[in-house]
C-alpha cells in the first residue's frame, strides 16, 4: 500500500485499547480521588506559548516543535507538552478568582518531532496533572503521591522516584556561574554537545549520557550545596512527607529535566525494567510559568505520565486488564424471509439494550456458527424459512450447543431470565 502511518506514530488497534481503557479510566478515577477536575486544551496553540513557555534553548523548542502557518498567517505548533496550555487557559479564563489550589488533569495526544526509538514517539499521550495556585510543599507531594497510586495501582512494580530541586531566580544562577566556571575549566575534557550546551541550556550538561563527560558530572558542583534557605526549606519538607510515606527515592543532583520551566522540585518515577531514559513519568514545581506567558506571579507543581510507556510496561509484564464483554446474542438467518425478520429482530434486541451482533451477507449456518462463536456470542438466535413459518426462534446455547425453539414474542423474557447480572440491564 502507498500509505502508512507517519513515522513515530501508531493507530491504537482495537484489540489495544482495553489497555488504553484500563489506563485513562484510573486515571478519571484517581483524578477525583485527589479533587482534580479534567480540562481540555486545543491540541495547537500560539507557537510562542511554547517558546516562552517551554524555553527557547530547550530541545523541544529548539528541534522538536511540529510549527506551521495557517491560511490567515498564524504561527501555531501542535503542542508537545500539555503544561504551557493549561496555564494559558488559567490565565485566560482567570481562574485565580477561583478557590486556589486550581486542580487539574488532560489526557491526548502531543507531538515531538524525536527520533523514534523504543518509548519515544512522534505522537503520544500523557496523563497531565496541574496543581495551580499555591506553594506549600504539601502540594508538590500531593501530585507525586497521585503519580504514585497511579502507577502503583495499575500494576508496577519496583517504583520509585528520583527527585531535586533545581532552585529559584534567586540561588539558581550563582548556581549555574559555579557549573559554567567548573565545566570551562575542564572545557577540553567535554564532549562538543556539552560546549554547545555550556552557552544555551548549561544544566543540561548535567544530563549528558557521553562516557567521556561522565567523570567531569561526577566531580561538578552540586545545586543542593547553592539552595537559598527558602528552596532548601521547601525541599527538607517534601522530603519530610516523602519519609513518613514510606516512598521510596534518591536525592538525583544530575536530574535538571528537559524544560525551562522548572523551579524549587523536579522529579521523574522510574520503574523496574524501566531505564532512565525511559521514565514513566517526570515533572515539577514552575513557580515563575505564569508569569513568563503574561499572567500575574502564580506557583504551580505538576507531572505527566507517557501512556504508550505505561501500557507497553504493563504489557510487558504480563498484567491483565478488563475485556470488554462479548455480545449476548448473535443472530443468524438463511433465506430472504429469514432475512428479513432477524434485520428488525436485531434492531429490536439492541432497542432493549442487549448487546448483539447480526450477520450480514449470504453464509451458510455453519459460517454463520463460527461468526457467533468468533465473537464469543453466548447465544445464537437462528432463523430459517421453517421458524419464520412457525413464528419462533431457535436458540443455541453457544457453549453447550443446547437448543431450544422460542415463539418470537417470547424472546425478550427467555433472555431476561437468563440475563447475567454483569450485563447492567
Ligand atoms: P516530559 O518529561 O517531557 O514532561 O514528559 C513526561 C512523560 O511523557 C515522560 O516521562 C514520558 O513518559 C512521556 N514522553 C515524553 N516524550 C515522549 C515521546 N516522545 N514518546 C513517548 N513518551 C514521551 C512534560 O511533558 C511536562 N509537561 C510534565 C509536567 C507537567 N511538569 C509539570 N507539569
Amino acid at each position: 500500500m502507498a500509505y502508512k502511518a507517519p513515522r513515530g506514530t501508531f493507530d491504537i488497534l482495537p484489540e489495544d485499547w482495553p489497555y488504553w481503557n484500563f489506563v485513562i479510566s484510573k486515571a478519571r478515577e484517581l483524578s477525583a480521588l485527589y479533587g482534580y477536575e479534567e480540562i481540555e486544551t486545543p491540541i495547537f496553540e500560539s507557537t510562542n506559548l511554547f517558546v516562552r513557555g517551554v524555553g527557547e534553548g530547550t530541545d523541544i523548542v529548539e528541534k522538536e516543535m511540529y510549527s506551521f502557518q495557517d491560511k490567515g498567517k498564524a504561527d501555531l505548533t501542535l503542542r508537545p507538552e500539555f503544561t504551557a496550555g493549561v496555564m494559558r487557559a488559567y490565565v485566560e479564563h482567570g481562574m485565580h478568582t477561583r478557590p486556589q489550589p486550581v486542580k487539574l488533569f488532560s489526557l491526548g495526544p502531543l507531538f515531538r518531532y524525536e527520533r523514534p526509538q523504543a518509548g519515544r514517539f512522534r505522537e503520544f499521550h500523557q496523563f497531565n496533572v496541574e496543581a495551580i495556585g499555591s506553594q506549600d510543599p504539601a502540594l508538590d507531594f500531593e501530585v507525586m503521591s497521585l503519580a504514585w497510586q497511579f502507577l502503583e495501582e495499575l500494576g508496577f512494580r519496583g517504583l520509585s522516584f528520583q527527585v531535586n530541586s533545581t532552585g529559584c531566580p534567586e540561588c539558581r544562577p550563582k548556581y549555574v556561574e559555579a557549573l559554567k566556571e567548573y565545566y570551562y575549566a575542564h572545557y577540553d575534557e567535554i564532549c562538543e554537545d556539552d560546549k554547545r550546551r555550556l552557552g544555551r541550556n548549561p544544566l543540561r550538561v548535567l544530563d549528558c549520557k557521553n562516557p567521556q563527560c561522565q567523570p567531569i558530572i561526577a566531580g561538578a558542583p552540586k545545586i543542593a550545596d547553592f539552595l537559598c534557605d527558602e528552596c532548601a526549606a521547601h525541599f527538607a519538607t517534601l522530603r519530610r512527607y516523602l519519609d513518613a510515606a514510606g516512598r521510596r527515592y534518591t536525592v538525583n543532583h544530575r536530574l535538571v529535566r528537559g524544560l525551562d520551566y522548572y523551579t524549587k522540585t523536579v522529579f521523574e518515577v522510574w520503574a523496574e525494567g524501566i531505564g532512565a531514559q525511559n521514565a514513566v513519568c517526570g515533572g515539577g514545581r514552575y513557580d515563575g510559568l505564569i508569569e513568563e506567558i503574561g499572567g500575574p506571579p502564580t506557583p504551580g507543581v505538576g507531572f505527566a505520565v507517557g501512556l504508550e510507556r505505561v501500557i507497553s510496561t504493563l504489557r510487558s509484564q504480563g498484567v491483565k486488564v478488563p475485556e470488554p464483554p462479548p455480545p449476548e446474542v448473535f443472530v443468524a438467518a438463511l433465506g430472504k424471509k429469514a432475512r428479513d425478520k432477524a434485520v428488525p429482530l436485531a434492531n429490536e434486541l439492541r432497542q432493549h439494550h442487549v448487546p448483539t451482533l447480526l450477520s450480514f451477507g449470504k453464509r451458510g449456518l455453519k459460517g454463520q456458527l463460527r461468526n457467533a462463536n468468533r465473537a464469543g456470542a453466548r447465544f445464537a438466535l437462528i432463523l430459517g424459512d421453517d421458524e419464520v413459518a412457525a413464528g419462533v426462534v431457535t436458540i443455541r446455547d453457544m457453549e453447550s450447543g443446547k437448543q431450544e425453539q422460542v415463539k418470537q414474542k417470547e424472546i425478550f423474557a427467555w433472555l431476561e431470565a437468563r440475563a447475567q447480572p454483569a450485563r447492567g440491564r
